[in-house]
């Protein structure tokens, strides 16, 4: 494994949690991993963004963020917005291949999900993978809604040339409804991928060895973690 783009099926599903996770495993087994954020939005030059997130649970991993704009919205608007320059899909690109020169592992976080524009010629997450030759990790949400979301992403994925990894479920409720046990199942079958893991939705404030744990718990061998998707799924359809 070299580069791989975290997407997901929108904004706030979990990809700075998932993208933590598997840095800390990388850590754990003594890669060494480096995280990308080309485009941070929605926060102001001294705030902690999704980076600062990410080292807090994951530890002293080397992070990058290209730029930042202080509005909530898509890169491309919060760079219009802010009169600073957009971040381009070739500058994402040229700075994942920079780092990995140097890590084994390059995690590149998207913006939202995977069409959100970097740039006004339409320049997206998805042009960002396709020219580094990168897999694509989806992020999801557990209940309802999510096997649409998730399929149009892995459709368009495909579509553009990508390879979809997987699906990794970010915000596991400790009391899933119908639709969130149902789609244990059913979620691998919308990627068209395997599920490669589910994280639990209390990590919020879990200390950085209670989030190793459960990086390990939650995320598949692939990452070096444990997450088995037959027992997780007969788990699920067992708890009705
Ligand atoms: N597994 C989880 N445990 C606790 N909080 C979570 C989990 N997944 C997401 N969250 C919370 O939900 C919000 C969105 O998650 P985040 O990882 O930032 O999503 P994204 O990067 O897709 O926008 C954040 O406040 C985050 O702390
Ligand atoms: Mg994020």
């Amino acid at each position: 494994m070299t580069v791989l783009v975290i997407s997901g099926t929108g904004t706030g599903v979990g990809k700075t949690v998932v993208t933590a996770a598997i840095a800390a495993l990388a850590r754990e087994r003594g890669d060494s991993v480096a995280v990308l954020k080309p485009a941070q939005t929605g926060v102001a030059p001294e705030e902690p963004g999704d980076l600062a997130e990410v080292r807090r649970l994951a530890g002293a991993v080397p992070t990058r963020e290209l730029r930042r704009y202080p509005d909530p919205l898509s890169p491309e608007a919060a760079a219009r917005n802010s009169g600073l320059p957009p971040v381009t899909p070739s500058d994402a690109a040229r700075a994942a291949a920079e780092l990995h020169s140097s890590h084994d592992l390059v995690l590149v976080e998207g913006a939202g999900g995977l069409l959100v524009r970097f740039d006004s010629s339409g320049g997206t997450l998805a042009d960002v993978a396709w020219s580094l030759g990168a897999p694509l990790l989806i992020v999801a949400q557990a209940g309802l809604g999510t096997l649409n979301a998730t399929a149009l992403t892995a459709e368009v994925a495909t579509r553009r040339g990508l390879n979809v990894l997987g699906v990794v479920i970010g915000s596991w409720p400790a009391g899933p409804d119908l639709a969130a046990r149902s789609n244990v199942a059913d979620l691998p079958v919308a990627a068209g991928a395997p599920l490669l893991g589910v994280l639990p939705e209390r990590l919020g404030h879990a200390s950085r060895d209670e989030f190793l744990e459960e990086a390990r718990r939650g995320l598949s061998p692939w990452f070096g973690g444990q997450f088995d998707p037959d027992c997780f799924a007969g788990s699920a359809s067992a708890s009705t």
